[in-house]
């Protein structure tokens, strides 16, 4: 089958990557989950890119499943994962068209924003079905463009929706309740060294027992 659109655009992000970018969790992920204390299951991590947040969650006992859409990225965090003992297995979807199947008691979805034209919100509500009842929805967006990023650059007017417009979006129906629909900024090291304020958008959900 040949490459789809977001195949074909994250592969050669990618490749042209250095395989040790974005092996370390998310500063703001583990901020948002580190307090929760929830207990270790299986999570499902939403293009995971590199791997970094799987690796954490891995280290800290659950059994992650990383998908991504770029086999680049994959095949890189199945040998960092083995490399490091982590329990952390990888499936290739692009997750316009297909989803793993089973069932998980965390989806985390980190920075999960493309340039291409993409429904997101219906790939979002795809996947929290299969959050089991109890599970946590944890969703990490840029709320303003990196800096000196593909974004930043090449998006400069790009309007941010608000989290609770994303959580308005995403439309999950009764049994949800939001633990935190937020912004929260933080100073980012930039890829030329330069410091600058970045604002996450934050949504953790829990669905009910
Ligand atoms: C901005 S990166 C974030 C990566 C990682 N979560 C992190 O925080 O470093 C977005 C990720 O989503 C993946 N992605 C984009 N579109 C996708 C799609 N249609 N299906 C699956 N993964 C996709 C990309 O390959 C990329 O790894």
């Amino acid at each position: 089958m040949s490459a789809t659109q977001s195949e074909e655009y994250w592969e050669e992000r990618y490749r042209d990557r250095e395989p040790e970018w974005g092996t370390n969790p998310n500063a703001a992920l583990v901020a948002v989950l580190a307090p929760l204390d929830l207990t270790p299951g299986a999570a499902l991590d939403l293009g995971c890119g590199h791997g970094g947040d799987a690796f954490w969650l891995a280290s800290s006992g659950w059994r992650v499943t990383a998908v991504d859409v770029s086999a680049t990225a994959l095949t890189r965090v199945s040998a960092a994962a083995v490399e490091r003992g982590l329990d952390v297995t990888t499936e290739q979807h692009d997750l316009t068209r297909t989803l793993p199947s089973g069932a998980f008691d965390l989806l985390t979805a980190s920075y999960f924003q493309t340039p291409l034209d993409i429904d997101r919100d219906a790939i979002l509500r795809r996947a929290v079905a299969l959050i089991r009842p109890g599970g946590t929805l944890v969703v990490v967006d840029h709320g303003s463009a990196p800096p000196g990023s593909r974004l930043a650059h090449a998006h400069a007017h790009h309007v941010f929706p608000k989290p609770d417009e994303t959580w308005a979006s995403l439309d999950l129906g009764d049994g949800w309740t939001t633990v935190r629909v937020d912004a929260v900024v933080r100073r980012a090291v930039a890829p030329d060294g330069e410091l600058a304020d970045m604002t996450d958008n934050v949504i953790v959900a829990r669905r009910a027992e």
